[in-house]
């Protein structure tokens, strides 16, 4: 198996569950037309975040890690009636092509994108929250977490992606960015007020996995 079948079966399972999206497949092609990184969640990847987030009836959605919007826009479909996502991204560029995406999506009203840093950012956020995704610069992953944490409601769901990054996570000399998922993965083993799991994926986005954090009621 090759990465060549991990998109043909993506492929396949994206069609057999999920209908056509006008707004997220604009989002994309928009994100490629302002010369954005084509790494955005993948469709199934999206899907799986929209229904995680509905399971614990999100009111408030915390995104660290813009991009285009697609996965912002996945999320924030899952939103309670009177809900409201903010997503945090450091390109002005990036938010400024997001915020057209979410618009078409209808979305307008209940997201809000800030642009700075991460870590910057984190403090100005208001909690409490009901599900954070993790998706920027990996290096700050530590501090995403424990930003995320002090944020959550008991019971809140924490997803961080991109926590194996083709196998690399397990390389303790590995650059900022494992040294960073790994750190924060101390964290979460410490941290008494969370339970987590992590699981490795294979598909359109190649082998990386994501780390599922749940805050103790
Ligand atoms: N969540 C998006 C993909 C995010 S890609 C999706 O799945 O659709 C990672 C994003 O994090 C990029 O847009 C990048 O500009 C942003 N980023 C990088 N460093 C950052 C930082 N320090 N603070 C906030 N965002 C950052
Ligand atoms: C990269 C970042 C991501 O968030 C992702 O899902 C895949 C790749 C990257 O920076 O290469
Ligand atoms: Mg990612």
């Amino acid at each position: 198996m090759s990465g060549k079948d991990w998109s043909r079966v993506d492929g396949y399972l994206v069609s057999a569950l999920q209908p056509p999206d006008p707004a997220l497949d604009a989002a994309l092609v928009d994100s490629d037309a302002a010369g954005l990184p084509q790494i955005a969640v993948a469709a199934n990847q999206g899907k799986m975040l929209m229904l995680l987030a509905q399971s614990v009836g999100a009111r408030r959605i915390l995104e660290i890690g813009t991009l285009g919007g697609y996965s912002t826009i996945w999320l924030a479909r899952a939103l309670t009636a009177d809900g409201k996502l903010v997503s945090l991204e450091y390109e002005a560029k990036h938010a400024e092509v997001a915020r057209r995406n979410i618009a078409r999506a209808g979305l307008a009203e209940r997201v809000e994108v800030r642009v700075g840093r991460g870590v910057d950012l984190l403090p100005g956020v208001e909690g409490p929250i009901d599900f954070a995704f993790i998706d920027a610069d990996k290096a700050s992953n530590p501090e995403y977490f424990e930003g995320a944490l002090r944020l959550s409601r008991p019971g809140a769901l924490i997803v961080v992606d991109n926590v194996v990054r083709g196998g690399g996570v397990t390389d303790p000399a590995g650059d900022a960015n494992i040294r960073g998922i790994r750190r924060m993965f101390e964290l979460i083993a410490a941290e008494p007020r969370v339970e987590a799991t992590a699981v490795q994926t294979v598909g359109a986005k190649g082998w990386d996995g994501f780390c599922l954090i749940r805050v103790k009621d």
